[in-house]
């Protein structure tokens, strides 16, 4: 299985030494499974106005379109996700990510905006109908020293659960997207 591990951050480094860590985790326990990650940083985005889209947005809706599961890591802009990772959902099929499972972490810079994950990000991946797993996990400043590096041993703990679960649901996955009755 292929999974997309999505840093959805355009300027900072936190997001994404959070979501390296979750790719050491998930490979601690499955080694099988294809980890990739996809930096927004590194992509020319593009509003999703009724333009041609570029190619580093075909690329991104492709990889999107090609994985088995996912991680989704976002920072918290304005009390929400940043515009740059919705605008990158609206691009994708409702269907591409069906049944797939998903886990969600997320940095910011204040300890108030963590439901952000739960009221904001969770209901987009239902509408997708992914798997979202229970465990998600939100970081704040504090937790990491000044290179970046994660030295809070409870998020540790907790990013290793999430990856634990996600592990299971990937295994989950399997049967629920070869064996799919309704295609619409
Ligand atoms: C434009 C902008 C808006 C932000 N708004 C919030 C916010 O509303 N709440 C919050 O907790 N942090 C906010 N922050 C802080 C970021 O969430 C934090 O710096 C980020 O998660 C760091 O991750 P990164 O190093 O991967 O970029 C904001 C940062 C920026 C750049």
């Amino acid at each position: 299985m292929k999974i997309l591990l999505v840093d959805g951050t355009v300027f900072g480094e936190k997001t994404g030494a959070i979501l390296r860590q979750v790719e050491q985790y998930i490979q601690e326990f499955n080694k099988e499974l294809e980890l990739e990650i996809l930096y927004f940083a590194d992509l020319q985005h593009q509003i999703l106005d009724g333009s041609p889209l570029n190619d580093d947005m075909k690329k991104m809706i492709q990889k999107f379109e090609e994985a088995d599961g996912y991680i989704i890591a976002t920072p918290i802009y304005q009390a929400s996700i940043p515009g740059v990772l919705k605008n990158a959902l609206d691009m994708i099929n409702p269907k591409a990510m069906r049944y797939k499972p998903v886990s969600m972490v997320a940095n910011g810079g204040t300890y108030q905006h963590h439901l952000v994950v739960e009221n904001q990000l969770r209901p987009i991946l239902d509408y997708f109908r992914c798997l979202v797993t229970p465990n998600y996990v939100y970081t704040h400043a504090s937790h990491f020293d000044k290179e970046n590096n994660i030295i809070d041993d409870a998020i540790l703990q907790r990013l290793r659960e999430l990856a634990r679960v996600f592990v299971q649901y990937c295994k989950l996955s399997e049967p629920l997207l070869k064996e799919q009755v309704d295609k619409d």
